[in-house]
């Protein structure tokens, strides 16, 4: 049996819904993988727990997320919560994205380089900030990145690219990358609500966060895109090569002008060659009941890849959680350490 030791980093929605599928889904990696994860850090805001023989996943994945629930653990442990953690395989990072700074992302994951680990990232800043520095990091310590999480999470989309179409030239990248954007244009659409209607019902809903700022003005799609192109279509590019624009500005009469002509606003985020360059674009477009994803409604997310020499390849689905997100870095971990 193969025994990783992770880390984590960040203990909140997506944090603690990882150590729930760790929970869960252990005897099936054990049998399927031949792979055992076993947690031995978690870093908060103020420090980590640690433990050589592993953490109580139990007691973690049942507690509040939050740093607060780590000084709880530490206090009832009898421990310290310290400034680093001992050895280990693998980091998880799942702190806040920043995507300016990259941090606090971008330290733990060249600090987890540094001891060489391999790391699995949810969180986007760091690629998003320093996509560079990252990848040559990690190839000067002779360690893997992975980050599903940071390019749609639970739906495929760097996985097909990488995997499924290897040997193919991706021409084009089309994408309905933000679960949060798609889910208000879907009730705008349905119901007739304007854009604040929409934003405070998913807001209610727990779907868009009280500053949904990154969500609605395009941003959160822009730094999938922005990845997935770097890594698919071989550009440098950084957020200020982009073209972006957000949902915000739709108003409640395009949505019925699109709906009386039988088509439908979606914020689509293209990345596609042109005369010898790539070219990409963030922005609200109508589409028709013939396109790829047409029938993406929700906070579902969809992706449609073309190619040279096996047409247009579409996914969809994958909607927005925090369980999907964790899911897909346990995907990202299993597919680092499986020996079949
Ligand atoms: N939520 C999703 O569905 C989703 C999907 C895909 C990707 N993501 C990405 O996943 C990451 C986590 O998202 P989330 O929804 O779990 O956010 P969240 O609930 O706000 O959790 C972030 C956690 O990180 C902690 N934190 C802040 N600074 C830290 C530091 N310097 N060191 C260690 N921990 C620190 C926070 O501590 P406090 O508790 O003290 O505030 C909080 O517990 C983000 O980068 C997000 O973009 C999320």
């Amino acid at each position: 049996m193969r025994k990783k030791n992770i880390v984590l980093t960040g203990f909140g929605a997506v944090g603690r819904e990882f150590i729930h599928l760790l929970r869960e889904k252990s005897e099936i990696i054990k049998e399927n993988y031949n792979l055992e994860l076993r947690l031995v850090a978690v870093g908060g805001r103020d420090g980590f727990i640690c433990s050589d023989e592993g953490l109580n996943i139990d007691i973690l994945s049942e507690a509040e997320p939050g740093s607060k629930s780590l000084a709880d653990y530490a206090h009832d442990f009898r421990m310290s919560l310290t400034n680093s953690y001992g050895k280990a395989d693998v980091l998880v990072e799942a702190t806040p994205t920043d995507v300016e700074s990259g941090e606090p992302g971008f330290t733990n994951i060249i600090t987890a380089f540094s001891n060489r680990m391999d790391v699995v990232t949810i969180s986007k800043g760091a690629l998003v900030a320093r996509y560079d520095t990252v990848f040559e990091v990690a190839k000067a310590n002779k360690v893997r990145l992975k980050y599903s999480g940071a390019t749609a999470a639970a739906l495929p989309t760097k996985d097909i690219g990488e995997i499924s179409l290897a040997g193919s030239e991706i021409v084009g990248i089309e994408g309905i990358l933000n679960g949060t954007t798609n889910y208000i244009l879907t009730r705008m659409h349905e119901e007739g609500l304007s854009f604040e209607e929409a934003l405070r019902t998913a807001q209610q809903k727990g779907i868009a966060e009280t500053n949904s700022d990154l969500d609605v003005k395009g941003i959160d799609s822009a730094c999938k895109i922005l990845l997935l192109s770097n890594d698919l279509l071989g550009t440098r590019y950084s957020l200020k090569d982009l073209s972006i624009q957000g949902i915000d500005r739709l108003t409640k009469e395009q949505m019925a002008e699109s709906k009386r002509r039988g088509t439908k606003f979606k914020l689509l985020a293209k990345a596609y060659k042109q005369d010898g360059k790539v070219h990409i674009n963030i922005a609200p477009a109508e589409i028709g009941p013939g396109h790829m994803l047409a029938a993406v409604d929700g906070t579902n997310k969809g992706i449609v890849f073309h190619t040279d020499t096996m047409g247009a390849v579409c996914a969809f689905g994958g909607s927005s959680s925090p369980r999907g997100a964790a899911a897909a870095a346990l995907k990202d971990l299993i597919n680092l350490y499986r020996d079949n």
